[in-house]
């Protein structure tokens, strides 16, 4: 009897307890000393919710920026020194090289502020402060509105809130959703404009492992780079100009090369993209069962072409060596982000929860007239959401992942300024000019006309007949099924594939000219799929949508109503958040367990000289040979190159500091376990992992290394 009630006292806790899983949550700055900072402190941490976030004095939040649109990065020194991944400074170490000047090669290591290079339209974003705003953003809204009145009711408030803001203050702010809605936030910030590029390893420390080792442990990759702030004399932020000064900031991290041991306490600060953490079961089947599939194939077959054509040819690999990383990056998230779904029974878990949630419901009148209809609501949106996201995803991974087809969706413009009589200006036909030759820089035909042959064939599968345009109908009475000589014919007649042809085009472009572009059969076949998307598609799905952030709204609202007692923390949504954790290693599978940290012994038994992702320089064996690691070797005389913990991070994290229970920088956060990478859907304490680089293999690479040990004198290095 005992027996039966504390299993089921178990079960329900399993149930109920979604949101507070050790290690789950991405918490907001803010709140932190009221939500978490005595549970930080029980788990390890030394320093106060204050030292995190404060408003009244410097606290870490100053010492941490968005870099870019989607990364993260960290303030190490008093000259605005930078730190972020390699991966997220990637596109900027590239552009920076050529032949003469191959930083991806041979690193790249400024040695004095003038050989530090500049990076037009790269922003480092610090937010000042974080205000609540949701009762003013709020204002008027009422329940009977529709889902766009009330939208256009938001837009309004928050546009006059900011305005007032902006017109009495330097900063600029915005106001983002929480809670689905529940709650507005004005975020108010410093656009910094000048980032300098400051130093970078070689990709064969920056990307060590490649895309074969993405997303795993156990990982060996030197993910970093280094930047610098740079603000006018006068100490504001500015676009670059040569008389701009090393920012000032008010914080920096200290360093620690004290390292970590199973189970330390860490935090990660940054800047997470987007999670959901509390959707209904039918939307985790929509994705999982439905979405998933289907990209993962599309991506997988464009991979294996990527792969067959670069193997014959290594200025092709070249070629295809990012977007070969980014088609990979997500197609392997996904595999990893379904496998761990059905592992957790993510959807019966979900389903559980769901009747505990009906119970709840209907145990008042109150509650059932409120929240009595969700779930069946969210059943039939979600049947009818689920085959227009399904064409919606195949419109992107299948018609616009043919490269010519994305291409000639940027003549659009031709045709639309044709239709009005309008001219084409002087400077659209430069800024088409500029698309074009940085197109076919990197353009292989062989592997388009494979792609487009392959995926037209998938779609034509897999998608509704009623989401088929005319031609693919075709392809069987015409070319007898054979999708080959569909694509061959297709590549033939069309002139968009021909550099020359198309700059020649652009040259002489009369609106007359316009027909030419509208005959061609690649914009035709771009014509047709829009078309289909435009009508078909797009207006049905912003309808559901629209409807389901009202019905995702009320569920959020109803589910915190139900467990008053419970902290909740509200998806990411691209704002600062703090997420902590313990060091630890985890089970992959059956009879397998992973330490929490990996050495450079790792790196040389990976070391293979005709595989690329693991080619290791003479320079680095040669250290490792002679354990020649300085002030940055572990206590046992290893040298670590990266760790694990618990902490709840996601894209966006990327670059984020790892810092130790005094707030002592440890480690950058750069990946997340493959087996965990569920965690922006669900949080599975035994599995999930963030992945990052230990900060004395930084240090190590920056100083013995590259021999630029004069950047870690800038740094304020603690030991203990
Ligand atoms: N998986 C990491 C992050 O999303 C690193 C991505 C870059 N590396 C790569 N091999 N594609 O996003
Ligand atoms: N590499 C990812 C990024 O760019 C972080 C990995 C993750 O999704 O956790 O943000």
């Amino acid at each position: 009897m005992r027996f039966r009630l504390i299993v089921i006292l178990i079960v329900i806790q399993i149930i109920t307890r979604w949101p507070a899983f050790a290690g789950e949550g991405m918490w907001i700055p803010m709140l932190l000393e009221q939500l978490n900072e005595k549970e930080m402190q029980e788990m390890g941490m030394k320093i106060s919710a204050e030292d995190i976030y404060s408003i009244n004095q410097s606290s870490m939040k100053d010492g941490i920026v968005l870099f870019g649109r989607g990364c993260t990065a960290e303030i190490i020194s008093e000259q605005g020194l930078l730190l972020t991944n390699y991966h997220c400074g990637f596109s900027q170490i590239q552009k920076h090289s050529s032949v003469e000047h191959d930083y991806l090669t041979n690193g790249f290591w400024a040695m004095s502020g003038e050989e530090e290079l500049p990076n037009p339209g790269l922003t480092a974003t610090m937010m000042v402060e974080m205000r609540e705003v949701t009762e003013q953003v709020l204002d008027g809204v009422t329940e009977e509105m529709t889902e766009s009145e009330r939208n256009s009711m938001i837009r309004n408030n928050a546009g006059s809130i900011i305005a007032d803001f902006e017109e009495e203050s330097e900063y600029q702010a915005f106001i983002r959703p929480f809670f689905s809605g529940n709650a507005y936030y004005m975020i108010i910030v410093e656009i910094f404009r000048d980032i300098r590029l400051v130093g970078a390893p070689p990709s064969n420390i920056g990307k060590f492992g490649g895309d074969t080792d993405n997303w795993m442990w156990p990982r060996h990759t030197g993910d970093f780079s280094l930047f610098r702030i740079y603000v006018g004399p006068d100490g504001k932020p500015a676009d670059y100009a040569e008389e701009n000064v090393p920012y000032r900031p008010k914080y920096h991290f200290p360093i620690s090369t004290g390292g970590v041991e199973q189970g330390d306490f860490t935090f990660v600060f940054g800047y997470p993209a987007r999670t959901s953490e509390y959707l209904p079961s039918d939307a985790i089947e929509m994705i999982i069962e439905e979405q998933n599939p289907g990209k993962i194939e599309l991506r997988e077959t464009r991979l294996d072409i990527f792969n067959k054509y670069s193997n014959m040819d290594p200025k092709v690999r070249i070629q295809y060596a990012s977007k070969h990383a980014r088609v990979s990056n997500y197609w392997k998230k996904m595999i990893g982000e379904s496998a761990g779904i059905h592992r957790m029974n993510g959807i019966s878990r979900k389903v559980a929860y769901e009747e505990e949630f009906s119970n709840w419901a209907n145990s008042s009148p109150e509650w059932k007239e409120k929240y009595g209809e969700l779930l069946p609501a969210f059943e039939e949106t979600y049947a009818l959401l689920t085959p227009l996201n399904v064409t919606y995803d195949y419109y992107r991974e299948a018609v616009l992942a043919v490269e010519i087809v994305n291409y000639a969706r940027s003549f659009r413009k031709l045709i639309e300024l044709s239709e009005n009589n309008d001219p084409l200006l002087p400077e659209e036909v430069e800024k088409l000019k500029t698309r074009t030759t940085a197109f076919f820089k990197d353009y292989y035909r062989p592997i388009d006309a494979e792609v487009m042959s392959s995926l037209f064939q998938i779609y034509y599968r897999d998608i509704g007949p009623s989401f088929h345009p005319e031609f693919l109908e075709k392809v069987d009475s015409k070319y007898d099924g054979n999708w080959e000589a569909f694509t061959r014919e297709v590549f033939e007649k069309s002139f968009l594939d021909d550099e020359q042809e198309v700059l020649v085009f652009l040259d002489e472009y009369k609106s007359k000219h316009s027909r030419k572009l509208e005959k061609d059969p690649v914009y035709e076949i771009y014509q047709a799929f829009e078309s289909i998307y435009l009508e078909r598609v797009r207006p049905d799905l912003s309808e559901l949508n629209a409807r389901l952030d009202s019905l995702q709204r009320i569920y959020m609202a109803a589910q915190m109503e139900m467990q008053p007692e419970e902290r909740f923390y509200p998806d990411a949504n691209f704002t600062l958040r703090v997420t902590y954790g313990n060091v630890d290693g985890y089970r992959p599978s059956d009879a397998v367990k992973y330490r929490y940290y990996t050495t450079l012994e790792g790196i040389m038994e990976k070391e293979n000289p005709d595989i690329y992702d693991y080619v290791v320089e003479d320079k680095l064996k040669a250290l490792y040979q002679a354990r020649d690691y300085g002030k940055y070797a572990a206590e046992d005389g290893t040298m670590r190159v990266a760790f694990v913990a618990t902490n709840h991070t996601t894209g966006g994290n990327s670059g984020s500091p790892v810092l130790n229970a005094e707030g002592q920088l440890v480690g950058v956060n750069f990946d997340r376990c493959w087996e965990g990478t569920m965690s922006d859907l669900m949080y599975d304490p035994d599995v999930c992992r963030n992945i990052s680089l230990d900060i004395r293999y930084f240090l190590f690479i920056v100083d013995k290394f590259a021999g630029a040990g004069y950047l870690v004198d800038e740094m304020d290095i603690v030991s203990d």
